[in-house]
């Protein structure tokens, strides 16, 4: 099982920081909207252009069940409730996440629609069928038993369910520069390669319906966009040392040691999983 201390997000301050950083921006936390929150809760590559992207590709509308594997401080979740509908529940492993997410939920009205659970999503807590979405974004990087993640995502769907990813994978071009937004040491990052992660998710119960490499395109937009500096509202407000680990994200993209997958799987009825 994979534990909070084996990964570099908890800092004890995820909160304070952000609070504060709300109010040198001039937010109001008692009139906060999801908007003001734009830059600063997706944390991952491209942030929230690749979470409307792939919620899109995945099609995820009102009726739909959604879980978000590994939801970070919920900015997925609360995409998903306030622009499909849909209702969602929310885990990830690092307590000090889901209780900001819990707050920022609660803060931008969305409390009601999205169901925060601090769990691993290698042992999820929940029956048998129980989703019609898994969506995990930039989560099975630190995940060494992928197998397990992939398991446990297709006992939770529905036969016919979709799990939408967003994802980092190694590649060719040697080892990692580190710190990145997933690891500050080596045993903290666990990549296989497109190829092996396809693999994976064949052998867990899965049929791909889409499979996109997107490293150019997002290596050239990240590129761009970090060249402006960072904006006040972004995730240096809550990741130490965040300048440093997103220019590494783009230079090991740039030098093909990492790529970056899109894709959504159906999960096969006819497995058992
Ligand atoms: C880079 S962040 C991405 C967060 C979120 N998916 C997003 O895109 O904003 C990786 C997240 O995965 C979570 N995580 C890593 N391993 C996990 C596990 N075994 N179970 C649940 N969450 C996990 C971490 O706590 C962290 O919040």
């Amino acid at each position: 099982m994979t534990t909070t201390t084996d990964q570099p997000y908890a800092t004890g301050r995820t909160r304070a920081s952000i609070e504060r950083a709300l109010a040198d921006a001039g937010k109001r936390i008692d009139a906060l909207e999801a908007s003001d929150l734009a830059m600063l809760e997706d944390f991952h590559s491209l942030g929230r252009l690749a979470t409307a992207a792939l919620i899109d590709l995945a099609q995820v509308g009102p009726a739909d069940r959604v879980l978000d594997a590994g939801c970070g401080i919920g900015g997925t979740a609360r995409l998903i409730a306030a622009e499909r509908g849909a209702r969602v529940t929310a885990v990830d492993l690092t307590p000090e996440y889901c209780e900001v997410a819990t707050w920022l939920n609660d803060a931008v009205g969305l409390g009601d629609a999205i169901e925060v659970r601090t769990a691993d999503v290698t042992q999820l807590p929940f029956d048998a069928a129980s989703f019609d979405v898994v969506v995990s974004q930039h989560v099975q990087m630190n995940i060494a038993d992928k197998r397990r993640l992939y398991a446990e995502a297709r006992r939770v769907l529905a036969p016919g369910g979709r799990l939408a990813l967003w994802d980092v994978t190694a590649s060719s071009g040697g080892s990692l520069h580190l710190p990145v937004p997933w690891a500050t040491s080596p045993e903290q990052s666990h990549l296989v390669t497109p190829e092996r992660l396809a693999e994976l998710l064949r052998e867990t119960g899965f049929a791909t319906a889409h499979w996109n490499d997107l490293t150019e395109p997002a290596e050239t937009a990240m590129r761009q966009l970090f060249a402006d500096g960072q904006p006040p509202l972004g995730l240096h407000v809550f990741v130490p040392d965040f300048p440093a680990k997103a220019a590494n994200l783009v230079r090991n993209l740039a030098e093909d040691r990492t790529r970056l997958i899109q894709a959504v799987l159906t999960a096969d009825a006819a497995s058992l999983a």
